[in-house]
């Protein structure tokens, strides 16, 4: 493999990354930018998280494959780059793909983006070759662009079903709508193309954006869910209010007629920062997914970080459960793992005031706070001087508010909720997971406080009780 590879060193980073923003146990670039998980996999014992690194600049560019491993999905190590962007097929970006294992092999599918001489794209779905997930060996285009879709044509995932290879890619039709693309092959190398099976304008769904990136398609107790991130949808009540979003749909795929009939879209995340998540199946035969704690074409001069020499995160691996319709998201089990120093308290009661509970607080720590009664009108707590959350008992609704990285001005997302009864929360340096009900609803963002002092201050107007538990997370990422 070429020798101007990223290497796992740290000279741009003087040795170890210990700036104040960087999360000890989320996956971080030890240098340059990340964006989307791709070849998320288990193989061989061990878990394979490789993501969009541009590992020059604190910007979006030309895209490596960086790599992470682990064996118990809450440690994890940053190895060498394994795809570089240096052939005629991929020499402008090994955009994102997936990953499967064929005979004791770990074969990935990707996108490799090209800019021609006259500037134009053009789009080429690769596959490479590992014997031991760790190097790889280019084999170059296995799909040319079939007709109907612009260059803006990504983002492999293929999975086998009986004796059949599928693929589903990211597309957008020559009329300018976001489309998921249906493949199928024998042999991994030559592909059949049956239409797409989703997208703006089909299955009822009405303009519903102008492309669709990263696909995901995988069976759930029996149903069959895709995941699939839009570009180009209005903002509606409280949904949509990202630049872009990620988000489901659940139904029935027809493997003989090839269509895919599903119910509604809806937001996988509720948070500011999530994009581009891809699920695996792991070593239990769980349904695991990681998303990108970032957002496309977001200005990124305004993340602090990049003043350290990176920037964005990845979420925490998260286990997906179908409960009465609808996908729940709970931590992935194995993360109880990192919890030392437990600090507990029962039934204590909050009744018109503010107030904090000692040991409760830290800048890397995991909490539950189990809601036994809440007679409040609002329940809020408000974390490390600069995330505040609301629970509003009229309204139902809700809320994560922030400050805008560039104005500073507040900002906040919503939902709406029948109840809350528990609320499992992961606060790690700028990162914030929320996972409301055992999973019912996630809000994921990233935070930059000045005086990050890990401070929580709980609120109530009204009365609540709660039983509140809270852990120290140690560092879980080596570099
Ligand atoms: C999503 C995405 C993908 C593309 C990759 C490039 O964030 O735009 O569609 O493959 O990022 O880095």
């Amino acid at each position: 493999m070429n020798g101007d590879m990223p290497q796992n060193n740290h000279d741009k980073a003087n040795g170890k990354p210990v700036d104040r923003f960087r999360p000890k146990f989320h996956m971080t670039p030890p240098f340059g930018l990340m964006n989307d998980p791709n070849g998320f996999i288990y193989y061989v014992g061990k878990y394979h998280t490789f993501y969009q690194w541009n590992p020059n600049k604190t910007v979006h560019a030309t895209k490596y494959w960086g790599h992470f491993t682990s064996e118990n999905l809450f440690e994890w190590k940053h190895e060498n780059a394994v795809l570089a962007p240096e052939d005629w097929f991929d020499c402008n970006g090994c955009y994102s793909g997936s990953a499967i294992e064929h005979e004791g092999n770990l074969i990935v599918l990707y996108t490799g983006n090209v800019l021609n001489e006259i500037g134009d794209r053009e789009t080429y779905q690769c596959m490479a070759i590992s014997k031991d997930g760790m190097t790889f060996d280019k084999k170059g285009p296995v799909l040319h662009l079939p007709a109907g879709y612009t260059a803006h044509f990504r983002d492999p995932k293929v999975w086998k079903k009986e004796d059949t290879w599928y693929m589903v890619v990211g597309a957008q039709s020559e009329t300018k709508t976001g489309k998921v693309a249906l493949f199928s092959s024998t042999n991994l190398t030559d592909w059949e193309h049956h239409g797409a099976i989703a997208g703006s304008h089909m299955n009822g769904l009405g303009d519903f954006g102008y492309m669709w990136e990263c696909p995901d398609l995988f069976s759930l107790s029996g149903k069959d869910v895709l995941i699939v991130s839009p570009q180009g949808l209005e903002p509606k009540g409280d949904d949509y209010h990202n630049l872009f979003q990620s988000g489901y749909f659940i139904g029935e795929m027809d493997y003989q007629t090839k269509q895919y009939c599903h119910g509604d879209f809806r937001e996988l995340d509720r948070g500011f920062e999530f994009y581009a998540p891809q699920t695996t199946i792991g070593a239990n035969g769980q349904r695991i997914l990681i998303a990108w704690m970032g957002m496309p074409d977001e200005s990124e001069e305004h993340h602090p970080t990049i003043h350290d020499g990176w920037i964005h995160a990845m979420t925490l691996p998260r286990e997906l459960t179908l409960f009465e319709g609808k996908l729940y998201q709970k931590p992935v089990k194995e993360l109880e793992k990192l919890r030392t120093n437990e600090v507990h308290y029962e039934h204590v009661s909050i009744f018109n005031n503010s107030r904090d509970f000692k040991g409760v607080s830290g800048q890397s720590i995991e909490l539950i706070i189990d809601i036994l009664t809440n007679k409040s009108d609002v329940f809020s707590m408000r974390i490390s001087n600069a995330i505040q959350i609301d629970f509003d008992s009229k309204t139902k609704i809700f809320s994560l508010t922030r400050k805008n990285f560039q104005t500073q001005s507040d900002e906040v997302r919503k939902c709406k909720l029948e109840d809350i009864y528990s609320l499992n929360i992961f606060i790690d340096l700028s990162t914030v997971e929320i996972f409301i009900n055992g999973g019912e609803e996630v809000f994921s963002s990233r935070f930059f406080s000045e005086k990050n002092d890990g401070e929580i201050l709980f609120h109530s107007k009204g009365e609540v009780s709660l039983n509140i538990k809270k852990w120290e997370i140690s560092q879980s990422i080596c570099f």
